[in-house]
């Protein structure tokens, strides 16, 4: 990469990261005395957490399920109280981040591998806010790889399915070349569908019926509003 490029693409990250901490800022407005929240994963997630955790240590009180270990760890280092599913099996308010959202506020995530605890955390909340910057707004889903959960026996089956739906498929790698695992020891398959997912729920029906399959990156019709940071702003899109 050329210094020319480097300083652009330095810039386009600093403007989206300030763009995703004022979504986290609007979100964590959202927050009431005593509510019981689910807590996201992803650079976007984590600003909301420490914003959460500014609140916390000013006499907040809030319980919450976090959707992976590492947004558990910085909840914990922040004095953010959390409990579980078990315990607290309805929430009130859930924030996370995603990879991709269409007008209809159907989402793409997974990017950072905790998506079976983000679908199963946004899915026990009566309000589902994702934040977001505007790389994240797409007309059509499916720039952005799907990510699918999948047992690592099924993989080649799965491959196979998925590749017949012109998918191109790759298996998600940990730094040091080994299979990813997820917090749930599972492993994720990327999947290329480009251009386009053109019916985003028949593909998540169509994935949830395979075996395998433990979870897919699609969140049809979970999401109340998406906040949507632009350097200051923030717009609020309902669906
Ligand atoms: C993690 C996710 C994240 O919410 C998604 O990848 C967005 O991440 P970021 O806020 O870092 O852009 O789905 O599994």
């Amino acid at each position: 990469m050329n210094q020319t490029t480097k300083v652009k693409k330095d810039g386009v990250a600093r403007m989206n990261d300030k763009a995703k901490q004022s979504a986290a800022n609007a979100a964590v407005e959202m927050v009431e005395n005593g509510m019981r929240l689910g807590i996201g994963t992803g650079s976007t997630a984590e600003h909301f957490i420490q914003q959460l955790g500014r609140r916390v240590q000013g006499g907040l009180s809030v319980v919450g399920v976090a959707t992976s270990e590492r947004s558990a760890e910085l909840c914990r280092d922040l004095g953010i109280a959390l409990t579980d599913l078990d315990e607290t099996p309805v929430l009130d308010l859930a924030v996370d981040g995603a990879d991709e959202f269409d007008g209809a506020l159907n989402l793409i995530k997974g990017g950072g591998g905790a998506l079976l605890r983000e679908k199963i955390v946004a899915g026990a909340a009566e309000r589902f806010v994702v934040i977001a910057d505007a790389s994240k707004k797409v007309d059509i889903l499916g720039a952005f790889p799907l990510p699918v959960e999948i047992i690592p026996m099924a993989r080649q089956p799965l491959t196979g399915r998925l590749e017949k739906l012109d998918a191109v498929v790759t298996l998600r790698q940990a730094a040091d070349g080994a299979p990813f695992r997820t917090d749930e020891n599972h492993w994720i398959l990327d999947c290329a569908f480009g251009p386009t997912i053109d019916n985003p729920m028949e593909l998540a029906q169509t994935l949830s019926t395979w075996p395998g399959v433990v979870e897919h990156g699609l969140f049809c019709g979970m999401t109340e509003q998406v906040l949507l940071g632009n350097g200051n702003q923030v717009q609020a899109i309902t669906g």
